[in-house]
């Protein structure tokens, strides 16, 4: 993606599945993803109409999506967060234990495993209250799909090529009801949930992601037919009317969000992981800086809680370079459907889509002081002001900017700390270096993961 800006520009055009500008610019993509929101609050509308994820936040559009924002960003509030410390606390728990386990037998350990797991298992006890224990069973169905899940994104999953390349294809899914996603992985979470959906209309009630948006649903049954149909059926268009300023969520956005907010943060959340591991093994005098921080602010497992978290700023920078370094979401995207727009001088013609390059822009040596550097002095308090706004992307921005970043930062910064109290990150012969990114599909994820050597460090008193 660099080497095209440096070949045709800031601002160039593609035409793949529709078409699209690349917009590499700061000071457009700052109209575009914040000053001038209301003017591209969607992404491109995907071409297969894959249940349930048509109806996953990220697909919804206009006033639907932003009733279905309103009520979910609720989950995700700093007081929620605090509540779900513990629940995480306790996944580290067994992270530790199983890295623990494994570097007593194992020279180089796949992280990429062990990270995958914790994340699930974050995901289940923090959005559903479901204690599974991934982390020792690597080969449990709910691991199992998650990781199968993530093929169906590729660009090399045939279904996908043939539904873009062939004319009418992507129709004809549709009308046969021919899925892109993983069908028995959807399958299986949406049984999962609805188990889950059972059990709290029993009366198990939690404060929790699904208790959120059950409540949210429950507002429904208040709704007369008429209204009902508004609601449940018409969630495609956007038709303005008042029935969106009632926080309503129908069954089909519940598992929909449900299955989506289980996906979306475990490729992503182990990505960085194992990224930030691999960079910490690397980087020795990075590393060694971030455990005396750490034994300073953090040194037993009690002592980690979303307070002390808050405090260490070392932390905070080495997460952050890593997320620059190696973003797990590799690209993102808008579109214009609202009619010809001019952003900066540029007409973006109505119907095309925008694509965000976000791992170029994290690479330009024009945006970042040796970006192939690993420096989270970048992001200390004083250097803070010389970051150029929008050129950090790893959570997108702007209002429809990715709504766990909160929760996926607590997550990654508690498995860090946790790991840190007890090892040292090493590199072995079967490390990668540098590891070798998935070019694939817009996720970054390592294809062959990261393989390190976990040593137990020799703490002193
Ligand atoms: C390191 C971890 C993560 C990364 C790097 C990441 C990255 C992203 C990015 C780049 C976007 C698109 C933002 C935009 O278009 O401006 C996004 C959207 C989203 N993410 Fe994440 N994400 C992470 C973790 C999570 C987690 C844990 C969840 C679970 C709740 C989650 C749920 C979502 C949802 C629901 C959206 C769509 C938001 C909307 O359309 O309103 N993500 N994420």
């Amino acid at each position: 993606m660099l080497t095209k800006k440096n070949q045709y520009g800031k601002v160039y055009g593609f035409s793949f599945m529709g078409q699209s500008f690349v917009i590499h610019d700061l000071e457009m993509l700052q109209e575009i993803l914040i000053s001038r929101f209301s003017s591209f609050p969607n992404h491109t509308r995907a071409k297969f109409d894959d249940k349930p994820f048509n109806k996953a936040l990220t697909a919804l559009r206009d006033g639907h999506w932003r009733t279905a924002r309103n009520t979910l960003s609720a989950a995700f509030t700093g007081s929620k967060l605090k509540q779900m410390t513990p629940l995480i606390n306790e996944c580290c728990d067994q992270l530790v234990q199983h890295f623990d386990e494994l570097r007593k037998s194992e020279a180089g350990i796949q992280c990429k495993d062990l990270y995958g797991a914790y994340s699930l298992d974050v995901a289940a006890t923090s959005f559903f209250g479901m204690q599974i224990d991934s982390q020792k069973n690597p080969n449990d169905p709910f691991v199992k799909y998650a990781k199968e899940s993530f093929g169906g994104g590729s660009i090399f999953n045939p279904k996908l090529l043939i539904g873009i390349l062939v004319p009418g294809m992507a129709k004809l899914y549709n009308l046969l009801g021919i899925q892109i996603t993983n069908v028995q992985a959807t399958r299986f979470y949406t049984s999962v949930i609805d188990k889950a959906i059972e059990l709290r209309e029993k009366g198990s009630k939690r404060d929790d992601v699904l208790q959120l948006m059950m409540d949210a649903h429950k507002l429904d049954s208040d709704l007369t037919n008429e209204e009902d149909e508004l609601v449940k059926g018409g969630m495609d268009e956007d038709d303005g009317s008042a029935a969106h300023s009632k926080q309503v969520l129908s069954s089909e956005v519940i598992m929909a969000n449900a299955v989506f907010f289980l996906l979306a943060g475990y490729d992503t959340t182990n990505t960085a992981l194992c990224m930030t591991s691999y960079l910490l093994a690397v980087n020795k005098e990075h590393q060694e800086k971030l455990i005396q921080e750490v034994d300073e602010f953090a040194p037993r497992r009690e002592d980690v809680t979303y307070q002390t978290l808050s405090k260490m700023e070392y932390l905070d920078c080495v997460v952050k370079e890593s997320l620059r370094f190696y973003p797990p979401s590799a690209g993102g995207d808008r579109c214009n459907d609202k009619g010809d727009i001019v952003v900066k001088g540029t007409l973006i013609p109505k119907g095309f889509s925008i694509w965000i390059p976000i791992y170029a822009i994290h690479h330009d040596p024009e945006i970042w002081e040796d970006p192939e550097e690993f420096r989270p002095e970048r992001f200390s308090k004083e250097n803070r002001a010389n970051i150029r706004p929008v050129s950090w992307l790893p959570f997108g921005d702007g209002p429809r900017s990715c709504i766990g970043m909160r929760l996926a930062l607590m997550e990654i910064k508690f498995a860090l700390v946790r790991m840190l109290q007890e090892f040292k990150f090493e590199t072995c012969p079967e490390t990668e270096i540098p590891p070798v990114l998935n070019t694939r599909s817009a996720f970054l994820s390592p294809p062959n993961g990261v393989k390190l050597q976990i040593v137990q460090r020799k703490k002193t008193d």
